[in-house]
């Protein structure tokens, strides 16, 4: 079996990439990125706080620890014919497709940022699918890490993927639930989701749309092997998502911010629960369907996650930073009695990290070698203008 991983230089793909090649050591692990997460990090005059290898260097150590299996290709999936001359040289069994521009507040910085982000992210996306189609590899299955971002933050029970609709007139259907995504980045994943669908619907291609949830965390059991195997952790108020910017603040005893009311919902799922689950889909297979999983573990209210994770850190430290509420930066609604159905995607993982306040004495034992490097890039958690 052949896998294809796109985004493998990524903060889950990386990862993923040492955990498949470990489950799978008689198969064939390909990753593809063109490095432009380092690339836009980099342009908002950022870095990773701890310090990732290259990819060669990366590669390298992965080989010598035994994930021999592993192997990379350069290339920019928005390029159709790299695309093409990809899938006909390696045919691959299963795509994991996780390239993406990921950040909604990147997408929001001006019009060629949106333009990017949506170029980016739907033609890859559509590249990879068209190109599979073409070489008659419609028994592949395709994987994607979309977004639970897609649901927006309706009043409602979200379902997994579908939603059953009544008219006015009684009569009944089951649709997939609308994209009502509250970013130019989220939009991004409910375009790419019905194309899988309609891909799905015209040939049989087994899709599998992963609505990922917010993802947390330094390791997995195979980053945590050797230094050169790290994957990236970022904390500046564009790329670094909510639990991993907010460890950063309480390691430099920085307020947590809070955005408006703080009474926004969110799903979360370590980076070990994520990687491991994308395994159990490659594991489990699938024949034909579009399938959809909520991958989540949890789902808290912000501000109650900021008050636990200040009386974590008071016990861990014997000092927590306290919180501030500012003006939200982002259009989104705040106020929703929303919850998640995760039921079909707890049948896949059993997760190694059920709730996240309790990661936090681990996750500052490994960043505080990288205070620092945290204290160095502190101002970038917000931006000026937002602070106010
Ligand atoms: N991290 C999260 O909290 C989270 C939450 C929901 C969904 N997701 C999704 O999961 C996936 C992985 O997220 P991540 O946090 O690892 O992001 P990431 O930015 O670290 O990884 C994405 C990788 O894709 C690569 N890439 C982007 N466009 C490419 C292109 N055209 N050609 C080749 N490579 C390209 C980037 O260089 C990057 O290394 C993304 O699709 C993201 O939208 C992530």
């Amino acid at each position: 079996m052949t896998i294809l991983i796109t985004g493998a230089d990524g903060y889950i793909g990386w990862p993923l990439m040492l955990k498949l090649a470990k489950e799978f050591p008689e198969e064939r692990i390909i990753g593809i990125d063109n490095f432009g997460r380092r690339r836009w990090v980099e342009e908002v005059g950022a870095d990773s706080v701890i310090p990732i290898a290259t990819m060669e260097e990366r590669i390298k150590k992965a080989h010598e620890l035994g994930f021999k299996n592993i192997s990379f290709i350069y290339g920019d999936l928005m390029d159709k014919e790299f695309v093409r001359t990809l899938i006909r040289v390696f045919k691959p069994d299963v795509v994991l497709h996780l390239a993406a521009q990921p950040s909604a507040p990147y997408s929001h910085i001006n019009m060629d940022k949106a333009h990017y982000t949506q170029k980016n992210n739907v033609l890859s996306t559509l590249n990879l699918l068209w190109a599979l189609r073409e070489e008659g590899l419609t028994k592949a299955h395709f994987i994607e890490t979309t977004t639970t971002g897609i649901y927006g933050a309706p009043n409602l029970h979200i379902p997994e993927g579908f939603v059953e609709v009544i008219d006015k007139f009684g009569n009944r259907d089951v649709l997939p639930f609308p994209n009502i995504a509250s970013s130019f980045y989220h939009v991004t994943k409910g375009f790419d989701a019905v194309n899988m669908w309609l891909m799905n619907m015209q040939t049989g291609m087994p899709c599998t749309d992963v609505r990922t949830s917010i993802v947390y965390g330094v390791d997995t059991e195979e980053t945590m092997l050797d230094e050169k195997l790290s994957t990236r952790f970022d904390v500046d108020f564009y790329f670094g998502t909510l639990f991993n910017r907010w460890v950063a603040m309480i390691i430099a005893n920085y307020p947590l911010t809070v955005y408006g009311s703080g009474n926004q919902i969110k799903p979360f799922i370590s980076v070990e629960d994520a990687c491991q689950s994308l395994v159990n889909i490659v594991k489990e297979g699938n024949e034909e369907e579009y399938r959809v999983y909520n991958q989540l573990v949890e789902y808290v209210r912000i501000r109650d996650l900021a008050e636990e994770l200040n009386r974590a850190a008071e016990e861990v430290l014997g000092k927590s930073p306290g919180i501030k509420f500012i003006p939200n930066p982002r259009k989104e609604k705040e106020e929703s009695e929303y919850r998640f159905d995760n039921s079909k995607f707890m049948k896949v993982l059993k997760p190694k990290y059920p709730k996240m306040k309790d990661t936090l004495a681990e996750t500052v034992e490994r960043l505080n070698r990288f205070k620092d490097r945290i204290l160095a890039y502190k101002d970038l958690f917000i931006p000026k203008k937002v602070v106010g």
